[in-house]
């Protein structure tokens, strides 16, 4: 069984609540199960953090596992404590975003993160974790 890190920054915790026409209306207890009804055999470690220590410490947990998936939030934009963290972890990432953070404000086109992953998806919603995991799961062969 494939086990997957699907990590959750800093304010992702408010989804539902939070500016519906930028990050949609599910929360993400929502978004957790959307995941696991579309991979139903997979080990998923789903987790919410807004506590950047904290999140340093999920992401070394990963190194065992067959992959990350990772949503910063607002720490996407200026954690070199994250980056550090990514860049020493030797499985496939992806670092996924709900909005297209390339169509709002300039210093949300700026990700710190982006140069320690494998792959960036934005602007997908929720859709764009399913696509992250499904990327995982297909595996190391199609590491660019
Ligand atoms: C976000 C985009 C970030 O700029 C923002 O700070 C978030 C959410 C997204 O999923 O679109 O908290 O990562």
């Amino acid at each position: 069984m494939s086990k997957v890190f699907v990590l959750n920054g800093v304010n992702l915790g408010t989804l539902g609540t939070r500016r519906h026409e930028v990050y949609g209306t599910m929360t993400l207890d929502d978004i957790e199960r959307l995941v696991k009804e579309a991979f139903p055999e997979l080990d998923l470690e789903f987790r919410q953090t807004d506590f950047e220590g904290e999140m340093v410490g999920f992401i070394r947990e990963a190194a065992s596992s067959d992959g990350l998936v990772i949503n910063p939030g607002a720490w996407t934009h200026y954690s070199y404590a994250l980056h550090d963290a990514l860049e020493s972890l030797d499985v496939l990432k992806v670092e996924v975003h709900l909005s297209n953070v390339h169509a709002r404000e300039e210093w949300r086109r700026v990700s710190v993160i982006s140069p320690s992953v494998d792959v960036v998806i934005a602007g997908m919603g929720a859709h764009g974790y399913l696509a992250a995991v499904r990327y995982v799961l297909d595996g190391e062969d199609r590491r660019p």
